[in-house]
């Protein structure tokens, strides 16, 4: 087993989990490890199933956007089964679980985006995309798909070189995947096993928005907002209070800041 072994023994080898990570798979290459989770659950994949790619050729963000996970990187999609009232507080146990990976291995202070970035230093190093399928008011299954950009060169790449890092640009030295995978697991089982009492994660969650209290502008569907950030709700939706002094819910869209 090398340092950098990302295989299945490696990432359940002392994780002291009950069910998420307790079946992992591993590909050295993926196109996405969305797809291949939803081909695993179609194969009936056990609850806390993970996935996790070597590096990604065709990943995927939200909005239809490509994400970068050449290799070097974490990218990995978890299998849930939850009941529906669990659904919004999906993203929210990912974004806690992710950043209490990052901040314990490397000692880095991060912060959360509304609605799933992790940023580091006021720059993106982690993305949170949640797919789902409901019917008849049941969830079929939900994929928490997570990218942290670990050895990512954020600054060579034209379109993101102002908006993202990573892990080893900001600290200047290696970073093993497995060391950050694996707290990430476990707090991700810890937050979910409080389901279906939400309201601490929402309030951890919430308290580490950066934007509250900040004046944004919000790009929603083909609209443009904006406002003062004043809250989350416990759905996940942003409540901005607009120049007219209305409050509108904002429900999926990308959030910047605007000089205050
Ligand atoms: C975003 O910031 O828009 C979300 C990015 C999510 C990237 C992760 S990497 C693992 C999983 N597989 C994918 O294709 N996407 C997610």
């Amino acid at each position: 087993m090398t340092a950098e072994d990302l295989s299945s023994s490696s990432i359940t080898y002392g994780l002291n989990t009950s069910f998420i990570g307790q079946k992992v798979i591993y590909r050295p290459r993926l196109l996405s490890t969305m797809d291949a989770a939803r081909l695993e659950v179609r194969r009936g994949a056990a609850g806390g199933t993970v996935i996790i790619a070597g590096e990604q050729t065709g990943g995927r963000g939200r909005m239809r956007r490509a994400w970068l996970s050449p290799p070097g990187n974490i990218a990995l999609s978890i299998i849930l089964y939850p009941d529906i009232a669990g659904l919004p507080y999906l993203v929210m146990i990912a974004s806690l679980a992710a950043a209490h990976g990052i901040e314990r291995v490397t000692g880095l202070k991060t912060r959360l985006k509304w609605p799933n970035d992790i940023l580091i230093n006021g720059k993106k190093v982690c993305g949170i995309l949640i797919e789902n399928e409901v019917k008849a008011n049941r969830v079929a299954y939900a994929i928490v798909g997570i990218g942290i950009n670990v050895a990512l060169k954020a600054s060579d790449i034209p379109g993101i070189s102002a908006t993202a890092t990573s892990l080893e640009d900001e600290l200047d030295r290696s970073v093993l995947r497995p060391d950050i995978i694996r707290p990430l697991l476990t707090e991700f089982e810890r937050l979910y096993l409080l389901l279906p009492a939400g309201e601490s994660i929402y309030a951890a969650w919430r308290d580490r928005l950066e934007i509250l209290g900040k004046r944004v502008e919000v790009r929603s569907g083909g609209d443009v907002l904006e406002g003062v950030a004043e809250s989350a709700d416990e759905s996940g939706a942003l409540v901005l209070r607009c120049a007219d002094g209305n409050l509108t819910r904002v429900v999926a869209g990308d959030v910047t800041l605007r000089h205050q």
